[in-house]
């Protein structure tokens, strides 16, 4: 969603933050601005709706900018629309405090009300300007910059990543948190703020993460922390191993199919540190044999694709563990008074670990006393260091907005987790145990060679790019898949869809299906497969065109119903998922290009989603 990027040193600040701004470009932004402070203590600002080359070009790429302080926004809309006037740094009305904001102020309403009864005047609708016009507020009274940071933020309710500037301290920079991603970046020619550290992997690898109700005064030569009393905090420093190139296309078209490409090294990279003299086992992983013997249940809470990986977790795990698993969107669990208590182990899914559902659904199983297994690609991020165990997913920066290698690095570690848990309770046989490892350590090259069948995809999707509507069935993992496929699709090509369990289609959707309608059907799952082809027979009989996807061994079968047929490798089932998304994401990508869709900043949507 909205992104930040702050800087206080010895350059020029606009170009860094306008360049800062354009790696947080993929989060999704309305609109765009930066202020920075002159040496004659000067307030500077442009901003505007729309995408980042209108601020570059209204700067002339920051030149018109003088100083080496500064802050910088990208925004999301959610109180005023998308203009100029709306658009993010905020300042009060004296022009003395400029403002960037991450979050929601739930009770901005009733701030600015007092604010406007002391003669302060607005000029937006956001949430955002009462805590400028609050801080300059206090700050004209007092005099006392950390007092009427402290005071502000102490008045203020909601959520917050906030990066600051007062006119009368030109190389002073000032951050504070609140459930609100904010990290401090250090080097030598400077200290920086961002939302994102991608913003910030071209100047410095060497980041703190600020905890909620810390501020920071950020200058050239110190970062100095504060708790929320006030006491100075020392934060520990973390490396960033990251590669720069891995956050740029490096000659793809577009980073969703770079990212897509990318799956085999991704998986490759999150299977092998983990397998070990033949075992699954993980670094330092605190949650012990004991515990993991006591718990009777698992709760798998999650967003968007990564729900949809708990999705297939659910048949996974159940067939590896023996143990009823539920899957529940963050959003719904978090308010549907949960039946856990300390023997439920929550697993926590999101690859940006900054989902806002995710995070507070974590929350209320704690509330349960229930313990947070989470998994997350980035790391430091505010679900880690809320959880108690994390196992990474190892998939490098993922840019586009809809994920691929980061949904299917979430799949692996949850095989492989359940794999270890099966072998712990000993519900796997040792053959079997020995069969999946060797088949993880495969999947890679199995999922290369899939890679390689782009052009039949490409064939099918230009054939169909203009529909209407496509559908989606399956049965068991492959109506999981069929689910993510769908949403791969209306994201990013705005084509309608429905993912349905193929036995359920026949309940009601199947009204829907008519001559020329195009049904996706999932059939990997060999033992499902004749269930499958009955479905596709019934929605070819009134009218369907089916494209089937299922695995090599299954192709004359599936050939004799289905008007086209893809494959892929066979594997054992819990591992199909990770082998059959391919075709389901390459197909959304062509036919999303062939629309001429902007497929890595699909409308209306964020990579990282944190507002409720
Ligand atoms: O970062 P998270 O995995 O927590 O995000 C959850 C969803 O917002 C995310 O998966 C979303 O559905 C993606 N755009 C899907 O491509």
């Amino acid at each position: 969603m909205c992104g930040i990027v702050g800087y206080s040193g010895e350059q020029q600040a606009s170009e860094i933050l306008l360049d800062g701004l354009e790696r947080l470009e993929y989060r999704g932004y309305d609109s765009a601005g930066i202020a920075v402070i002159s040496p004659e203590g000067e307030l500077q600002i442009r901003k505007t709706k729309g995408r980042l080359k209108v601020l570059k070009s209204l700067t002339d790429n920051g030149r018109v900018f003088n100083g080496s302080t500064g802050i910088g926004h990208t925004r999301w809309a959610t109180h005023g629309e998308p203009s100029d006037v709306n658009s993010h740094p905020h300042l009060g009305d004296r022009n003395t405090i400029a403002v960037v904001h991450n979050g929601i102020i739930e009770n901005y309403a009733e701030i600015k009300e007092y604010l406007i009864s002391k003669g302060k005047v607005f000029s937006s609708e956001t949430d955002t300007e009462v805590i400028a016009q609050l801080m300059e507020y206090y700050y004209e009274k007092e005099r006392d910059l950390m007092a009427s940071v402290y005071k502000t933020i102490s008045n203020i309710k909601g959520a917050y990543a906030l990066g600051i500037l007062c006119r009368d301290y030109p190389d002073v920079l000032i951050a504070a948190r609140k459930d609100a991603p904010l990290l401090l970046g250090y080097s030598d020619k400077g200290h920086f703020i961002a939302s994102d550290v991608t913003a910030l992997l071209k100047y410095t690898r060497e980041v703190s993460y600020m905890d909620d109700g810390e501020v920071a005064f950020i200058r050239k030569d110190r970062i100095e922390v504060f708790d929320e009393f006030g006491a100075p905090v020392e934060k520990e420093h973390h490396y960033i191993d990251w590669d720069v190139s891995a956050a740029e296309k490096q000659g793809y078209p577009h980073f969703m199919f770079k990212e897509i490409m990318e799956q085999p090294e991704a998986a490759r990279s999150t299977i092998v540190p983990r397998i070990s003299s033949g075992r699954i086992a993980f670094e330092n992983f605190s949650l012990s044999d004991e515990y993991l013997k006591s718990i009777n249940k698992i709760v798998i809470v999650a967003c968007g694709s990564s729900y949809h990986v708990g999705m297939v977790g659910k048949y996974t795990l159940e067939r590896l563990i023996k143990m009823p698993i539920s899957v529940s969107l963050a959003s719904e669990f978090r308010y549907a008074d949960p039946l856990i208590d300390e023997n439920a182990l929550i697993i926590a899914i999101s690859q940006s670990g900054e989902t806002l559902d995710t995070m507070e659904a974590i929350r209320e199983a704690k509330r349960h006393g229930s313990k947070i297994l989470s998994i997350v690609n980035v790391k430091g991020s505010s679900i880690v260091r809320e959880s108690d165990e994390v196992i990474y997913t190892l998939a490098g920066p993922e840019i586009a907005v809809a994920t691929t290698k980061a949904y299917s690095t979430q799949l692996i570690v949850l095989n492989m987790f359940g794999i270890y848990l099966a072998e712990l309770l000993g519900t796997i046989e040792k053959e079997e145990y020995i069969q999946l490892i060797a088949e993880l350590r495969a999947l890679p090259d199995k999922m290369s060679a899939v890679l390689e069948d782009t052009e039949r995809i490409k064939l099918y999707a230009s054939r169909y790019f203009n529909q209407e509507s496509i559908f989606y069935i399956g049965r068991n993992i492959d109506y999981a898949l069929g689910l993510e496929g769908g949403l791969k699709l209306k994201e990013i090509s705005y084509i309608h869809s429905e993912s349905y369990a193929a036995g359920e289609l026949k309940h009601g959707t199947i009204s829907l299906i008519d001559n020329g309608t195009l049904v996706m059907a999932v059939g990997t799952y060999g033992k499902l497969l004749e269930k499958t082809i009955s479905n596709i027979l019934e929605v070819k009989t009134r009218g369907a065109d089916v494209i089937a996807l299922t695995t090599d061994s299954h192709r004359e079968a599936m050939e004799k119903a289905a008007d086209m047929v893809i494959t892929v490798p066979e594997a054992p089932v819990i591992l199909l998922p990770s082998l059959g998304i391919i075709p389901l994401q390459l197909f959304a990508y062509y036919v999303a290009l062939m629309r001429g869709c902007d497929i890595d900043k699909p409308r209306n949507l964020a990579k990282s989603v944190t507002v409720e």
